[in-house]
């Protein structure tokens, strides 16, 4: 027997968001399931009734009808009460919970006997389950609609201009907080021109602010901001008051701040002050993202744009909602990530494997069981300290010397090198004179070439070696000059010409493998 998936129509206020668009409704049908959408529940989001019935779902007026007919129902809001009322015991429930901070909400669907997948506890360390990330594909369109939202309240250009009518300088951005919202701001507000900055308390973030185009703005403090998972920990004291130092200074230069700082399950960090945004130029925009969470800036009205001492403050708490169509069909592909998870048979029934670390995560509650919170989830090794990887950079370069990993002894390198300079002597006295000059320029080149080659960060190897592979073809020329016709008619020509054209055939693999792999790698940046 085949599940019905069911999409109600969300009933928070202001969400406008649907837990499934018409193009996935066509690919939960290939994955064997039925999908029932109650009418209208696509609306808000512009998906009307008819395109999800081409696309072959069933329509169903009214909420009851709906979550009866639906053995498992895909949200985005965890239910209301009256909502998990409607359910049919014994089903499965796919949504946004946060079991954490809704206890009731958990008692009341474990009552019902459910099977409930949050997908707000997902864990999203595992590489795997980036796919079904729910969190990050929302917070990435918020971080967007940020930019968008102060653009709309900012007076002027993004990008600076030369035109006929004056020189306009470009506007200056600064993101407080780059995880996944913060980094989809500072890659929206490069985009559109601006001068972009970023700080976040965790330093692993810098490399990631550089590459979309940012500066990342240290706090003068050393102290390590991650808590682990990817997520950050509250800071000491003294940290803060660096920090806040630091942004007092920011909001007097900058035009625009973003703010996106949180620590789950914390209140938001105070970061930008009243007497900040008292500094900041007149027309200047804050937008602060954490507002739900009360706020990163002092003065934040949670869900209103508000204009204090000539600053416009947007306290938005509906940004995903305000770009429905976009967020609904990622959050949509998320859902059918994961339910191709959760029927691997493709048969249309549904296996909640709690073997499976990603599904173990997710599901909060098993058959009527609350299985929240999982155990402690396998972390991955955390990045080696500075330390050690000075350590360990000379251990690296021995295995690519010696073939060992212990640094070389100094006596044994003297020995070797001793070894080397009468190797070369007993060539100097007796080889042929023409033979040395080559000697010479292979010797010197196998040190460059180590040097070059060892000196490079280890994980940059692999586009080394393309292209170097691609010039080390030339010895193609030394198969063509082989290839070349017989200018004495000299026997055993065959063999030679047979051994050419074998060496120029591997030598053309390596030439334009190399710049195949080398396109391809750079093709990746490109966008
Ligand atoms: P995230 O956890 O990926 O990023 C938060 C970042 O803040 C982390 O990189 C963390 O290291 C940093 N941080 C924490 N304390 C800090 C401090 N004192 N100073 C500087 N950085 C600090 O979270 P995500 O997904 O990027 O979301 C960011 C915020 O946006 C959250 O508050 C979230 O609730 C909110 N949000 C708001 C929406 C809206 O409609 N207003 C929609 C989606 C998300």
């Amino acid at each position: 027997m085949t599940l019905m998936i069911g999409i109600p129509r969300e009933i928070s206020a202001g969400e406008k968001r649907v837990a499934t668009v018409p193009d996935v409704v066509e690919k939960l049908i290939k994955l064997g399931f039925k999908v029932a959408v109650e009418s209208g529940a696509g609306d808000a989001a512009n998906f009307s009734d008819e395109v999800y019935r081409a696309a072959g779902a069933e329509i169903i007026d009214g909420a009851a009808k709906l979550w009866v007919a639906s053995d498992i129902v895909f949200k985005v809001r965890g239910p209301t009460a009256e909502e998990v009322g409607l359910m049919r015991e014994g089903g499965t429930l796919v949504s946004f919970i946060w079991p954490a901070q809704n206890p009731e909400l958990m008692q009341q669907l474990a009552a019902k006997k459910t099977t409930v997948l949050a997908i707000d506890s997902l864990p999203r360390t595992l590489s795997r389950a980036q796919k079904m990330d729910a969190l990050t594909s929302q917070a990435g369109v918020a971080g967007y609609r940020a930019v968008i939202e102060a653009a709309n309240a900012f007076g002027r250009f993004f990008n600076g201009q030369i035109t006929a009518a004056g020189k306009v300088p470009p506007a200056k951005v600064f993101i407080a907080g780059a995880g996944v919202a913060g980094l989809a701001a500072i890659g929206t507000a490069v985009s559109l021109g601006a001068i972009v900055r970023a700080n976040d308390t965790r330093a692993e973030v810098a490399d990631q602010v550089v590459s979309l185009g940012g500066e990342f703005v240290k706090v003068d403090y050393e102290e390590e901001g991650s808590g682990g998972g990817g997520y950050a920990k509250v800071m000491s004291e003294g940290f803060q008051q660096a920090q806040r130092e630091m942004y007092a200074k920011q909001a007097k230069e900058v035009d625009i701040i973003i703010t996106t700082a949180l620590i789950p399950g914390k209140p938001a960090p105070r970061l930008i002050t009243a007497e900040m945004v008292k500094s900041m130029k007149p027309g200047s925009v804050i937008v602060d993202m954490a507002a739900e969470q009360g706020g990163n800036c002092e003065l934040t009205e949670p869900g209103q744009a508000v204009v204090k001492h000539g600053v416009t403050i947007v306290g938005y708490t509906d940004l995903v909602s305000r770009l429905s169509k976009q967020s609904s069909t990622l959050y949509a592909t998320n859902l059918f990530r994961l339910t191709e998870e959760l029927c691997k048979t493709k048969d249309g029934i549904i296996n909640v494997n709690m073997d499976d670390d990603a599904i173990r995560g997710l599901t909060v509650i098993k058959e009527g069981n609350i299985t929240w919170p999982p155990p402690a989830p396998k972390l991955p090794a955390a990045p080696a300290k500075p330390a050690a990887a000075k350590a360990a950079a000379p251990a690296a370069k021995g295995h690519g010397g010696g073939g060992s990993n212990e640094p070389m002894a100094g006596g044994k390198l003297a020995i070797m090198f001793g070894v080397a300079a009468l190797i070369f002597l007993f060539v100097g006295a007796y080889a042929p004179a023409a033979f040395l000059g080559h000697f010479t320029v292979f010797v010197l080149a196998c040190f460059v070439g180590y040097m070059v080659v060892w000196n490079v960060t280890p994980a940059l190897h692999t586009p080394l070696m393309s292209v170097t592979n691609a010039i080390s073809s030339i010895i193609a020329l030394g198969a063509l000059v082989q290839i070349a016709p017989p200018v004495d008619g000299a026997d055993g020509r065959g063999l030679i010409l047979a051994l050419a054209v074998a060496a120029l055939a591997l030598t053309a693999v390596n030439m334009f493998g190399g710049f195949a792999v080398t396109q391809r790698m750079l093709a990746m940046f490109r966008k």
